[in-house]
Formats: C-alpha cells, structure tokens, sequence
C-alpha cells in the first residue's frame, strides 16, 4: 500500500516537473515612434514597459505549451503638449513565440486622438467668422468646441441662426451649455457630447454651413474625409492654426490679436462634389 502511494507521488511529482520544465516564456518585441515632446510610454496588460531607444521587450511569465494566449498592448503617444494618441492593438501568441509589433504606424479604426481645451480669442473667433463670411442664415459647427466660444460669439454677436457642437468631454460639454445659457443663446447653441473620429457623431455637418475649428494637425487629418464628404457645396471650413491633412486650404492668412499675437487662420470652400 505505501509502495503503491509512494510510486503515484512520484509520477505526479514526475508529471509536475515535466509539465513545468515545457512551459515557456514568450517575447513581444514592439516598436515606437519616441516623441521629441515626452517619451513613450507604452503598456502590456495595463503595466508600462519601459525601454529606450524605439524599443520595449515584453516577456510573458512561462506559458502552457501549445494554448493560444491574448495580450493588450497599448502606446500613448504625446507628439506635442497638447495632443495625446491612444494606440491599443491585442497580441495572440503561444509559448515560446518571439514576436515583433509594429506601433509607429496609425490604425485608423483603433488609434483615438484627444487634444486638451485651449481657448480660441473672441477677437480671434470674429476674423475666423470675418474669413468664413458668417451671416444669418449660416449653421455653425465646431467640432470640439471646448467652451462654444466658436458657437455663442457667432450667433450672439454676428446673427448667426444656429450653432452645434461636439466635445469629447463631458466637463467641457456641461460648462458649454451653461455658458450659451448664461449668454441667452441656449435656444439656438446645442452642444453634445462625442468623437470628431465617429462619423455618427459628426452627422450635423450634414446641415451645417460653417465649420470653426481649432484641432491640432493630427486631428485634422483624421476629421478631414469626414469633413470633405458630410459637408456641401459652398460650406466654409476655417481653421485656427491647423491644417487638415491634404486637403489643401483655398486661403491662409495672419491676423494680429489684440494680444499682440500672430495668429494664422485657413479657410477652405466645400467644392461641388460633380466639378472637383
Ligand atoms: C483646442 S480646444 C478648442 C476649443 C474651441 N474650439 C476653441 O477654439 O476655443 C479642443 C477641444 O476639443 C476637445 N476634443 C479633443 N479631442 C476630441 C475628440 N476626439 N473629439 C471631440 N472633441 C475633442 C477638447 O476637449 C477641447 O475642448
């Protein structure tokens, strides 16, 4: 009896020592684009790997042998101090396996890209409204609005008919429409909450006429299909500062603020689709 309990001990003891000498560890080797703003930082499963150099090396604990395991791979990018980029991908990989991840180029479908609130001057917003010829019967639109300055000073102060915009956060949302309240225009200035990267979000554009905007370079590239396809002919698009991929603007001009400043503004005029 304590033969036959000794020798069951051993062979699971054996089975044990064998299944723990086959599990192995696995690599990811990834790849970034280090910013010359603020490193890097990129995450597996939520924990930061650090690296240098463009390079991070993740290793796996020791893995079952031939069962498929997932990983969340994430970069957060920060190519200035305003603009942040998400680019998460999932890795599939087994015990053993080197991989390697490419994260230095954008995924449009995964990649998200938010840019922090910094305020457009009123005097600032009125050349912007001067360039884009706002009038009474114009539909403003501001994708990311921030405060709405873009929205409550044209149609307060210039008789603009109506003004929507979108803000992917909810604070700014809440402070815009108290604002166009405080200013008596909350009858006519709706703001909602959403992505300027989900074309469901940007569905007024459809019914607007105008665009103000003040997004950053990366973020523009990525509007602008949107903006090219919802938009219609004879719609006036106006940025602060910039660009919006290539599509290339009909008129760039600089304009001094009562601060001082030199401001550069872009105005593009929405072609008809059948001529272009
Ligand atoms: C530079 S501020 C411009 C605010 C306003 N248009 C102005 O010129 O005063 C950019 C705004 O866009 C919002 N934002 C950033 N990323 C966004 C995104 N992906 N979708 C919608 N709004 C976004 C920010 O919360 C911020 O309020």
């Amino acid at each position: 009896m304590l033969r036959t309990l000794c020798a069951g001990v051993a062979v699971v003891a054996l089975l044990g020592l064998a299944t723990a000498q086959d599990k192995k560890a696995a690599t990811i080797k990834i790849t970034v684009t280090e910013s010359s703003f603020k490193d890097t930082i990129v995450k597996v499963d939520g924990v930061e790997i650090k690296g240098k150099d463009g390079i991070r090396v993740f290793t796996t604990p020791a893995l079952e042998p031939g069962k498929e395991y997932k990983f969340a791979v994430e970069a957060l990018i920060e190519p200035n101090n305003y603009t942040k980029i998400s680019r998460p991908r999932e890795v599939k990989l087994k015990a053993g396996d080197e991989v390697t991840l490419d994260l230095t180029t954008e995924d449009k479908k995964l990649d998200k890209i938010v840019v922090r609130w910094v305020p457009t001057p009123v005097d600032i917003v009125d050349k912007m409204a001067e360039l884009a010829k706002i009038g009474k019967d114009d539909v403003v639109f501001d994708p990311g609005c921030g405060d709405a300055v873009m929205l409550i000073r044209p149609v307060k102060a210039l008789g603009a008919k109506k003004g929507i915009g979108i803000d992917i956060d909810p604070k700014m949302v809440k402070i815009a429409q108290e604002k166009a309240k405080t200013e008596g225009v909350a009858d006519k200035v709706v703001i909602k909450e959403g992505d300027v990267l989900n074309e469901k979000d940007m569905a007024d554009l459809a019914d607007s006429t105008v665009v103000l905007v003040y997004m950053g370079d990366d973020l523009g590239a990525r509007m602008s299909p949107v903006l090219q396809k919802l938009l219609k002919p004879g719609a006036r698009v106006v940025s602060h500062r910039f660009g919006l991929g290539d599509w290339k603007p009909d008129q760039t001009v600089k304009v001094k603020g009562v601060d001082g400043d030199e401001y550069t503004l872009h105005l593009w005029i929405v072609k008809d689709k059948a001529k272009k």
